[in-house]
């Protein structure tokens, strides 16, 4: 097993909680110094104090993709993992021309603006890992998450056209999250009881019922999966979609 990442930088944007936060434990464990990006400065600065109490290395970069603030961003980067705030929900047809600008430029603008800050960097060292977090709407469309499947779906085909571009050693792969035990996923509980009128966890159980595993992902396990293709293990995997779904979707 190749895990180690002694000596390797890696950025881990939207750190400051959920899926992010545990990749960067997850990174950091496993030797790379981390960036660790996001809007709020509290948390980051926890997150880095963690870090080094486990006996990592982390310094904190706070950064609104959303206005493409990529300036802090160092260039020396081996690992970046493209991660932010989901799109609002509701269906497609209700979705204003704004909505899907704002969406396409926080998650494809921000992503195209880093790769473009830290590639020439990746090629000089003949080594990179790029993991985006998406969603398993890159397979199957989420019902009322109209603008979400949109904007997922074009960052699993920028990723895609960049696999066949980037030079060799610079990989780039996507992980899809199932219901992952997150921040957002209990707002999301919250927002759906308030709405229907059940319990939140009425509304857990019914996502809970949807997949084969029988309960939701704790993020360390899609952390696990960000980790693993960030790592020289994950050299021969490239332009794939990875669903870390508990056996949720049935597409083979
Ligand atoms: N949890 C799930 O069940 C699930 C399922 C499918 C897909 N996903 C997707 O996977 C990703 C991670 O999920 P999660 O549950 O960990 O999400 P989350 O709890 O909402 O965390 C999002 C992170 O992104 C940061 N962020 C949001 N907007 C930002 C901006 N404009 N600039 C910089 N950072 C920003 C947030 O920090 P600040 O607020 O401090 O900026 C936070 O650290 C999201 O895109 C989510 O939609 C999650």
């Amino acid at each position: 097993m190749q895990r180690d990442l002694s000596g390797r930088r890696a950025l881990v944007c939207g750190a400051s909680q959920g899926i992010g936060l545990e990749t960067a434990r997850a990174l950091a464990s496993r030797g790379a110094h981390v960036v660790l990006l996001a809007r709020r400065e509290a948390p980051l600065e926890a997150l880095a104090a963690r870090i080094v109490e486990e006996g990592g290395s982390a310094d904190v970069c706070v950064a609104d993709l959303d206005h493409l603030d990529i300036q802090g961003i160092p260039a020396d980067l081996h690992i970046v993992i493209h991660n932010t705030g989901g799109p609002p929900g509701g269906p497609l047809a209700a979705a204003s021309v704004h909505a899907l600008e704002a969406s396409f430029h926080r998650h494809v603008g921000s992503a195209q603006a880093i790769l473009q800050h830290v590639l020439p960097f990746m090629t000089a060292e003949g080594w990179g890992r790029w993991v985006n977090v998406l969603s398993t709407s890159v397979y199957e469309p989420i019902d009322n998450l109209g603008v979400s499947n949109l904007t997922r779906a074009a960052m699993a085909s920028w990723a895609k056209t960049l696999s066949r571009e980037l030079p060799p050693g610079v990989t780039i792969n996507n992980v899809l999250p199932g219901f992952t035990d997150t921040e957002r996923l209990t707002a999301l509980a919250a927002g759906r009881a308030e709405k229907s009128g059940q319990t939140e966890e009425a509304v857990r159980e019914s996502w809970i019922a949807q997949v084969p595993e029988g309960r939701l992902a704790d993020p360390t396990e899609t952390a696990a999966m960000i980790a693993f293709l960030a790592s020289p293990d994950g050299a021969y995997v490239r332009g794939q979609s990875i669903a870390v779904d508990g056996g949720r979707l049935r597409g083979i």
